[in-house]
């Protein structure tokens, strides 16, 4: 037989973007992300920097880690095959069936349609192959671009705990958003083919 073999399609694809696991390769990348304080301000709060060697452990441990409790991180790439971001879930608990996440996109990659892809992807494997039922997410209030995405993506705002994040010298509240297995089936039928 001659030619290379044809893969099949792949669940952890769109046409924008591909999910993947870490590997070492990554290190170099993440190291860069780890520059950008105010990524760190909308993720958490500022952080102290970060070493070369750190981020290198840390993304060894990742691209060994196995999907045994839930808890899984995830490169995002586009289409190109060019690393653009992470999605990370955790909290993840079989026996409620609730999960959360974060992610981040870099900063020159934003607006392309990526967090969304990606999200969607996260929440159809959990939701439609791993039989979790609910997802949440916490939102610093400030934070607009993710306020929309969730919006966006069909979140419902279920709650605001004032003066839960501090940084930049101030607190801010911050907003809950989930939804449930059945709101994203509603939006995204399940399919035996994948995300599409
Ligand atoms: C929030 C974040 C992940 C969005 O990533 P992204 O790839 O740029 O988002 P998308 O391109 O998929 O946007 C999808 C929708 O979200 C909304 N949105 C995204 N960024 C927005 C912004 N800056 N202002 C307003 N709406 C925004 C829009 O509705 C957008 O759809 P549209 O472009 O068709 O209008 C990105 O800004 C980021 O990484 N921020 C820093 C880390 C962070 O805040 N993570 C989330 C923590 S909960």
């Amino acid at each position: 037989m001659t030619g290379a073999p044809h893969a099949g399609p792949n669940f952890w694809q769109t046409a924008r973007v591909r999910l993947r696991a870490f590997t070492t390769e990554d290190a170099e990348v993440s190291f860069l992300w780890s520059l950008d304080s105010q990524r760190a301000r909308d993720l958490e709060h500022v952080w102290p920097p970060a070493s070369r060697e750190q981020v290198e452990h840390w993304v060894a441990r990742k691209a060994r880690q196995s999907f045994e409790n839930g808890d899984f991180d995830m490169v995002i790439e586009n289409a190109a095959g060019t690393p653009v971001g992470a999605i990370s879930t955790h909290r993840c608990d079989p026996r409620t069936g609730t999960f959360s996440y974060a992610l981040d996109i870099a900063r020159e990659h934003r607006r392309r349609g990526y967090a969304h892809d990606a999200v969607g992807l996260l929440l159809r494997f959990y939701f439609q192959e791993c039989r979790y039922q609910k997802v949440t997410v916490s939102v610093h209030a400030d934070n607009v671009a993710s306020v929309a995405l969730h919006e966006k993506l069909g979140f419902v705002l279920e709650g605001r705990l004032r003066r839960m994040v501090y940084t930049g010298g101030r607190f801010q509240d911050e907003v809950w958003f989930g939804q449930t297995a059945e709101e994203f089936a509603a939006r995204h039928p399940p399919s035996q083919a994948g995300p599409g």
